[in-house]
């Protein structure tokens, strides 16, 4: 069964209420016959314009994280129940920025994507080397050690997205190239199915994302082991539509 591609936008700490629902308005015509699925994952704040601003279209809205708890002291954390309440279907976890800058262990990251998966949402696992482990030779050892963690004990492993985003490529302008991309792509496939069962790893969708944008979106989906892009920057501008139609 071929995998159908996945396009979602990141909108990190950016946008408001009012900018970004004016921005999905403005989308929603340019994307409305896209061949894949698309999503945009907003801040938490923003989901309830968000969803308003994007009903009855295909623009699916999701979330940038989520808590593993179904409620309690857990300061500032977002629970599935909340965004379940707004039609949340896709939540990113495990984030690089979440990794860096927060603490984010992948023993979190995988109590947050199996209480999603338990919730009926559809977590976007993101896995990615820093610079200085590509530049080492250590790529597929870091991506093997994120995959074992973040998804143990995860029953149906096509219930997923995984995003593999090189963290050197994360709005820096600099792209993976297109065979780079390609070929850890091809090692998350292949580690996978070493984890789950090859047929199981032949379902899952995997994103590329790290300056993918209008210009190299159509090389990197190309790639036999690509089947969508996780897009930062870019989605923050009528580029996404663009990206979206990669195909046309
Ligand atoms: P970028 O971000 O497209 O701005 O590089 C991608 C991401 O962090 O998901």
């Amino acid at each position: 069964m071929a995998r159908k591609p996945f396009i979602a936008g990141n909108w990190k700490m950016n946008m408001t209420a009012a900018s970004g629902a004016a921005l999905i308005r403005e989308l929603i015509p340019l994307v409305k016959d896209a061949n894949c699925d698309v999503a945009l994952c907003v801040p938490a704040v923003l989901i309830p314009a968000a969803t308003e601003a994007a009903k009855g279209s295909n623009i699916k809205i999701g979330a940038e994280n989520v808590h593993w708890a179904p409620s309690g002291a857990y300061t500032g954390e977002i629970s599935c129940d909340m965004l379940k309440e707004y039609g949340v279907e896709y939540v990113i976890v495990g984030h690089s920025e979440r990794r860096q800058y927060f603490g984010e262990t992948d023993e979190a990251i995988n109590m947050r994507a199996q209480a999603a998966l338990r919730a009926g949402i559809t977590p976007i696992i993101c896995v990615g080397e820093m610079l200085e482990e590509r530049e080492t030779g250590r790529t597929n050892a870091v991506l093997s050690r994120q995959l074992t963690i973040d998804l143990g004990g995860i029953e149906d492993i096509s219930k997923t997205v995984i995003a593999y985003e090189p963290v050197w490529a994360i709005g820096t302008g600099k792209t993976a190239t297109d065979e780079q991309a390609q070929d850890s792509i091809a090692f998350i496939r292949k580690r996978i199915g070493e984890l789950f069962s090859p047929e199981a790893a032949a379902k899952v969708r995997i994103q590329y994302g790290g300056s993918m944008n209008a210009k190299n979106c159509k090389g990197l989906m190309a790639q036999p082991d690509i089947d969508g892009g996780l897009i930062g920057g870019a989605s923050l501008k009528l580029d996404f539509a663009t990206i979206v139609n990669y195909d046309k």
